[in-house]
């Protein structure tokens, strides 16, 4: 790979961290594929790495320090970092995080930031504690909801010794996403797109229901990136933590039968339907309107019924659309991927292993398979979902475009 962002201009902001180091291979990383990359860094960036590696990597001034001159260039560097194609920040520290979202500027990156217009690429790096901070949560949120792309940390060991998610994502896939920024489809431009993601939740009392695992980020990355190729998306959402994407319609649902009403709803008009969600396939029989008290002798028995099938009734009223489905399999992945495939009418189905607890449920990442309506199949590895997102995107537009 090479060659992929000749032409373009990038500002590599750093912030202090012990993975600041490693913003000068990706510096490298840029430049390889033709890039012009200046960098700005954060006062405490400097505590790491100094400046001057990346001015001898970068070969130009780097902005760090808003009140004094560096050098006769000066404001030309800067007007270029303003007027760049893209910023990224990496790594991300919460300190600057939380700058970002709140529009403090206080040091050279912080500055540049607040006065920078086009696209941002954040890829937060830090102890795993403080990225489960609910404020640094809050944060990030706050930065995706204004349309900047996050490359989520990775789950590992951590520079103080400790294990969890913090750790920088992996330069390639850093790189990969900025050379996204620039590659965007409109293949799905003015075409409807239905997706659905997370959980359902089927009451049980006023207190508890039954649900599971999904976080919805399947879903979530589904719709976003269709809405960055020009898809007009409506996401369903059951419950999840996540910010609805920026120029999306979102709409939001507790139970199965509330999703159900939502798609049906809205699927005569649309071109693909995309079912992420984990629909509950069962609710309990009875809500009890008061909170079920113990039954301390002979312990409590839940019945249960059926659900409705979401996309076995919408087999009955294809139009046209193209409808895909996921299966959350923990044994058999293909053979039971396949039987769903035909016994609900899909057009696609993207297999996944739910067994395997570093993709799937709850993780950035995902692995699958796509098997098609005439038995193509398409193996993929793990990768991040965004990624397996746009593939299966490609897809979708190509067979909204046979018809
Ligand atoms: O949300 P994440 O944490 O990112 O995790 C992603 C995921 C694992 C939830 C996702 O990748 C996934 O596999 N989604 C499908 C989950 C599921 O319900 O699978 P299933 O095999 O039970 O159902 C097959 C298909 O029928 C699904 O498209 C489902 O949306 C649909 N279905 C299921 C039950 C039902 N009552 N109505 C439906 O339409």
């Amino acid at each position: 790979m090479s060659g992929n962002l000749k032409g373009k201009n990038i500002v590599l902001g750093v912030s202090g961290g012990i993975s600041a180091y490693k913003s000068a291979d990706l510096l490298r990383l840029l430049m390889k594929e033709g890039a012009t990359v200046k960098v700005a860094m954060s006062a405490n960036a400097k505590k790491f790495i100094t400046p001057l590696t990346f001015r001898a990597l970068s070969g130009s001034p780097v902005y760090q320090n808003v009140f004094e001159e560096i050098g006769d260039d000066a404001m030309e560097h800067i007007r270029f970092a303003e007027q760049a194609d893209l910023m990224a920040v990496v790594p991300a520290s919460a300190n600057s995080i939380a700058k970002m979202a709140h529009g403090l500027a206080d040091d050279a990156l912080s500055t540049l930031f607040v006065s920078f217009s086009g696209k941002v690429l954040v890829a937060p790096a830090m102890n795993d504690k403080m990225y489960s901070n609910p404020a640094v949560t809050e944060n990030i949120n706050k930065l995706k909801s204004r349309g900047i792309f996050i490359v989520e940390p990775e789950y590992g060991k951590l520079a103080c010794g400790a294990e969890g998610k913090g750790r920088l994502a992996e330069l390639e896939i850093i790189l990969k996403e900025i050379i996204a920024q620039f590659c965007q489809k409109a293949d799905l431009a003015g075409k409807k797109i239905i997706v659905t993601a997370g959980p359902t939740r089927e009451p049980i009392d006023p207190v508890r229901f039954i649900s599971n695992r999904s976080s919805g980020k399947m879903g979530y990355a589904i719709a976003s990136e269709a809405s960055k190729r020009g898809g007009e998306v409506t996401l369903i959402s059951g419950p999840t933590n996540l910010v609805s994407p920026p120029g999306i319609e979102t709409l939001y649902c507790e139970c199965a039968e509330e999703m159900r009403r939502l798609v049906f709803d809205k699927f005569s008009q649309c071109k693909a339907l995309i079912m992420t969600a984990a629909v509950g396939d069962f609710s309990p029989e009875n809500y009890e309107e008061n909170k079920i008290k113990k039954n301390l002798n002979g312990g409590n028995v839940l019945k249960l019924k059926r659900n409705p099938d979401i996309l076995s009734e919408i087999a009955t009223r294809k139009d046209g659309q193209i409808v895909v489905g996921f299966a959350a399999e923990s044994e058999n992945v293909f053979e039971n991927a396949l039987e769903k495939l035909q016994k609900k009418s899909m057009d696609l189905i993207v297999a996944n292993n739910i067994a395997k607890p570093e993709i799937g449920f709850g993780s950035d990442y995902n692995e699958a398979t796509f098997i098609k309506k005439d038995q193509q199949i398409r193996y993929l590895d793990r990768m991040p979902k965004t990624e397996l997102a746009n593939l299966l995107l490609d897809e979708i537009a190509e067979l909204i475009e046979v018809g």
